[in-house]
């Protein structure tokens, strides 16, 4: 029987566990089980309970297990992926001192200003940092027992396996990162809490096997005594992997809560604008990253308002012309990263007589999401990181209405993924990729060609079935149009010229 490896991701809606056969790179099966937020929307708080992540994997992983036993008991390393940014605290038993703050969380907005002002850089109020300075001026008491400090990924991780660690990758979206020097950036740390450095675990390498299984980690996934750990990272950098983003031009668009545009670089990347975030990849590289907070969440707006389904949307917004008679949307509904507005929300244009459609205004949602991703594409380019491809992955990647609507606002060709889940996928390619190394002792540089070489052969049939979608080249004046309307309206209403 061939290697199989396990892939984790453990995003913001659900975790899902993928089960990987390491030679044909095809998945054997997938499970996942969703989440149960905390949310409060006029102060901006956004958390999870650690313990339904835990819950989460336990129930998808048992279902493998009954599933595919011969497979799941000859796994051979697993990877976790994780949702960017989000905080977890440790007392000095290694239990959660409270829920986890999470990246949509803009309730920590006055630490993040303050944070910006003193480190003199754009501290987004999504990242670690200010969410940690929130915990030590407002929650004391917590901050008193506070022993760790981890990210999503690392804290699953720790219950997995019972160690401790970080990685570049998912440590360089704390905000307390240089990711030019690959190690935490002493000044952020100091301005943050002088106990935050024994607060963080050390870091480890991108193709390292930091760890294997612990009894308690057996018990929850019901793997094999001795399935190795690999380092793991957060969602995007591991659905770069799992997207076959290991090349500069290739850019990735994940389409999810979030939207996410992302390239792999060989060098650090800094934005004077700060929109362009300057992360560490999964594999000892980099990858600049563009995050818009509205993206897929902002459909259900329309589906409750009208009491419709996810299908009626996506027909209403095909039915639509582009353009949407005139009517636009800036979808800020949580605020927004590009431009930076973590205080805006959403707000309605152009509503003309009779233009007030169902259909226009599905559409209208759409291009407004469009619209902020242009603006993210646009400036990839003027940092000199042009995409000449652009991959499509992600939860509506798949959607014909999600596809239209991106081809004609970018106005560039998209290839499509067939595997929606590229961010566990990503992260059972890195436990491979760890593994091989670990077996053949490979250095930093034989190591990179031995990842570029697995995820040509494994993605292979993945990339194989990706089908393109052309921009309707006569709307180019439109969509330039409609772009232009989108960076007045934002300098219009928040005096910011995007
Ligand atoms: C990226 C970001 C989101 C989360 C979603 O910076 O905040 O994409 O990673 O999980």
């Amino acid at each position: 029987m061939s290697a199989h490896f396990v892939g984790i991701d453990v995003g913001t809606q659900s975790t899902k566990v993928l089960l990987v056969d390491g030679e044909r790179g095809r998945i054997i099966a997938r499970a996942a089980r969703s989440h149960v937020s905390l949310q409060d929307p006029a102060t901006g708080r956004f958390e999870q309970d650690p313990a339904v992540w835990v819950a989460a994997l336990r129930g998808a992983c048992q279902e493998l297990a009954a599933a595919h036993p011969r497979e799941w008991q000859s796994v051979l390393a697993l990877g976790v992926s994780g949702q960017q940014h989000g905080l977890v605290v440790l007392d000095e038993r290694g239990e959660v001192l409270r829920p986890a703050k999470l990246w949509c969380d803009t309730s920590t907005q006055a630490e993040a200003e303050e944070l910006s002002q003193r480190l003199k850089r754009n501290v987004p109020v999504g990242f670690t940092a200010s969410k940690l300075l929130w915990l030590v001026r407002r929650e004391p008491e917590h901050a008193a027992r506070v022993r760790r400090v981890l990210l999503p990924h690392d804290y699953i991780n720790w219950v997995l396996s019972g160690e401790l660690w970080m990685e570049c990758g998912d440590a360089s979206g704390t905000g307390f990162f240089d990711s030019a020097a690959r190690c935490f950036d002493p000044a952020a740390l100091a301005a943050i809490d002088a106990r935050l450095p024994d607060w963080l675990p050390p870091l480890a390498e991108a193709n390292s096997l930091p760890a294997r299984l612990s009894a308690r980690g057996r018990e929850l996934t019901g793997l094999p005594e001795g399935c190795a750990i690999s380092a793991g990272s957060g969602d995007n950098m591991c659905s770069a992997l799992g997207a076959g983003a290991v090349r500069e031009g290739l850019a990735v668009l994940s389409l999810g809560t979030s939207a996410t545009i992302f390239a792999r670089s060989e060098r650090p990347v800094r934005d004077p604008r700060g929109w362009i975030a300057p992360f560490c990849d999964a594999a000892g590289g980099w990858l600049p990253l563009a995050c818009v907070m509205n993206a897929t969440a902002a459909v259900q707006e329309w589906t409750q308002l009208f009491g419709g389904t996810r299908e009626e949307f996506e027909a209403a917004v095909l039915r639509a012309a582009p353009g949407a008679g005139g009517v636009s949307v800036l979808p800020f509904l949580v605020g927004e990263r590009v431009p930076d507005l973590p205080q805006a929300r959403a707000s309605l244009h152009g509503w003309q007589s009779g233009a007030l459609t169902r259909d226009n205004l599905a559409r209208a949602i759409l291009e407004g999401v469009a619209h902020s991703l242009r603006l993210c594409l646009e400036q990839f380019g003027k940092l000199g990181l042009p995409a000449e491809e652009l991959r499509v992955v992600g939860g509506a990647a798949s959607s014909p209405a999600w596809q239209r609507v991106l081809a004609d606002v970018l106005q560039v060709p998209l290839t499509i993924s067939q595997e929606s889940e590229t961010a566990a996928l990503g992260a059972a390619l890195q436990a491979q990729w760890a593994h091989s190394c670990a077996r053949a002792g490979a250095q930093t540089e034989a190591a990179r060609a031995e990842l570029a070489a697995m995820l040509a052969n494994v993605l292979a049939p993945h990339m194989a079935a990706a089908a393109r979608v052309e921009p309707d080249r006569t709307l180019t004046e439109q969509a330039a149009d409609g772009q232009a309307q989108h960076r007045q309206r934002i300098a219009l209403l928040y005096g910011v010229h995007a």
